[in-house]
């Protein structure tokens, strides 16, 4: 899957108005995980899963920055993401089934907090672009 221009246009308008609130919508999306999909919290087993724990608040706020810092190389995604995809692929060895459940996520968690802006078009752009970040993180896992 490739981002259209249009797609591009959308996701770095949304951007542009998210960046301003990573500590709003950050902290939301690793205690949503860990809240609607209680069996991911073995992938953390070195964290604190209480929730609103500042483990999974700052965590959630590195993953929404890694995506806004990814909406500055959309045509570049692969090698932008190569430390990442190490980390999630061998390292952390993530099932690739779980990242649609993080992205699902980070969407909700990106419209609870900017409910206007983030209208259809914005969430399927966005779901777009996180579908292909996740399938980057995965693209190493054997
Ligand atoms: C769109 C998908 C995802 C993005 C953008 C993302 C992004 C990140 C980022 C930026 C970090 C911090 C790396 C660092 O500290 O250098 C991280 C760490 C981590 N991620 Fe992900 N991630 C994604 C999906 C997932 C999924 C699906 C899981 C598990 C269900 C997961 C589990 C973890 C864990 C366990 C850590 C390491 C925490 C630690 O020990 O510090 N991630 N991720």
């Amino acid at each position: 899957m490739s981002l259209s221009q249009a797609e591009k246009t959308l996701i770095l308008a949304f951007w542009n108005k998210a960046s301003g609130l990573i500590n709003t919508i950050g902290p939301q999306i690793v205690n949503r995980l860990l809240l609607a999909y209680p069996q991911l919290k073995t992938h953390f087993g070195n964290f604190n899963v209480t929730p609103g724990s500042s483990d999974l608040n700052t965590l959630g706020i590195k993953i929404i920055t890694a995506v806004g810092g990814a909406t500055q190389h959309m045509d570049d995604l692969p090698v932008h993401l190569a430390i990442l995809t190490d980390l999630h692929s061998l390292t952390l060895r993530i099932d690739p089934g779980n990242y649609k459940l993080m992205i699902d996520c980070i969407v909700i968690s990106m419209a609870a907090s900017l409910p206007q802006d983030f209208t259809a078009e914005v969430q399927n752009a966005m779901t777009n672009f996180l579908i292909i970040i996740g399938d980057i993180l995965a693209s190493k896992f054997c």
